[in-house]
């Protein structure tokens, strides 16, 4: 008989602090106009002094193990997408693990925005292969710690949050139906974190130039954003081998409305079909489309036998995308 991969349980969890447009204009020289005219956010959550990405990752788990109806004992494997991980190493997967009981293999992928679809492929390949039976794989970020909270330009997109899924066999009629991974290293330095890894390892005077928060040519990555995630959609979409009106829900990664507008109109995919909440968390990058997906399933948008194509693009650069049937 044939297999599938697919998700078998949804958890996410997001901190309790929110942090409002308006309140930004008190940091930064900003107006909530520009930033709900320009990038469609209206607010974002941020972690709480001490709460760290595998704390995110793992209040997120807990709940997609439950929802699975499995325990931390269940768990084969362990992949948590992150870019803030608590540490450099140990991988904030280990940190998880022990923080939830589970007992099996975990590592970490840095992928970015696009980690979460990275995972998703990577659990869905392994159940596949039947080298692991049921894989935890979650997207967590304190983007908080890493932001320049007087760069404008950067501090008013992002946010904290972590989803989880857990990734098992679900047999034939349902399930990841494609996966679709790409990156370009060319673009590198269009998004990064200059310092604190071995090309630039941290020092007083990296931390007097902020060269351990973002950086971004927000100009450049959005033209890039919207040519390849459109590019992304429709290759999973052939992959899968099924027609665009079967779409019934597009999820891409949450960075911009503007950006999720254009991928809609080049795709020809109607915006009544686009799942949007950016507007409550702004870009939490590998957080982003697993918690889309939670809210999606959560608030009925997304039904049994629905098909559902999910799109992320981030620094790398990388995209990713697939088809799913839930
Ligand atoms: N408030 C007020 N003005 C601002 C702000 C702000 N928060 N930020 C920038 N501006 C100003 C700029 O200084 C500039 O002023 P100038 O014309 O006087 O120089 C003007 O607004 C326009 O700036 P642009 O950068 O051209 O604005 P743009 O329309 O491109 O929007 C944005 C900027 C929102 C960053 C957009 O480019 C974007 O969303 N880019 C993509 C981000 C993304 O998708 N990232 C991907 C993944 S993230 C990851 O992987 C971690």
């Amino acid at each position: 008989m044939k297999r599938n991969a697919g998700i078998v349980g949804l958890g996410c969890y997001v901190p309790e602090k929110i942090l409002t447009n308006l309140e930004l204009e008190s940091i930064v020289e900003t107006t909530d106009e520009w930033i709900r005219t320009r990038t469609g956010i209206l607010e974002r959550r941020i972690a709480a002094k001490g709460q760290s990405s595998s704390d995110l990752a793992s209040q997120a788990a807990r709940e997609a193990l439950k929802n699975a109806g499995l325990g931390a004992s269940d768990l084969d494997l362990i992949i948590v997408a992150t870019i803030s991980g608590d540490m450099l190493f140990p991988s904030t997967a280990c940190l998880v693990q022990t923080k939830i009981g589970a007992t099996c293999p975990a590592f970490d992928l840095a992928a970015a925005c696009s980690g979460f679809p990275y995972a998703l492929a990577m659990a869905g390949g392994l159940v596949l292969a039947g080298q692991y039976k049921k894989i935890l794989i979650i997207g967590s970020e304190v983007l908080s710690g890493f932001i320049d909270w007087q760069d404008r330009s950067t501090c008013v997109l992002f946010g904290d949050g972590a989803g989880a899924a857990v990734v098992s066999d679900v047999g034939p009629d349902k399930g990841i139906l494609s996966t679709y991974l790409a990156a370009d290293g060319r673009y590198a330095d269009l998004l990064k974190i200059p310092a604190g890894g071995s090309a630039m390892p941290p020092s007083l005077e990296s931390v007097q130039q902020k060269l351990h928060t973002l950086k971004m040519n927000g100009s450049e990555v959005f033209k890039l954003a919207v040519r390849n995630m459109a590019d992304a959609v429709l290759k999973a979409i052939a992959l899968a081998g099924i027609s665009l009106e079967k779409i019934d829900l597009l999820i891409p990664h949450q960075a911009n409305l503007r950006i999720i507008q254009a991928v809609a109109e080049r795709t020809h995919v109607p915006l009544s079909k686009v799942f949007i909440n950016l507007d409550k968390y702004g870009n939490m990058s590998s957080a982003s489309t697993i918690v889309a997906l939670y809210e999606a399933v959560k608030s009925g948008r997304i039904q049994p036998g629905n098909h559902i194509a999910m799109v992320a693009f981030g620094s790398g650069l990388t995209w990713a995308s697939t088809v799913m049937k839930w």
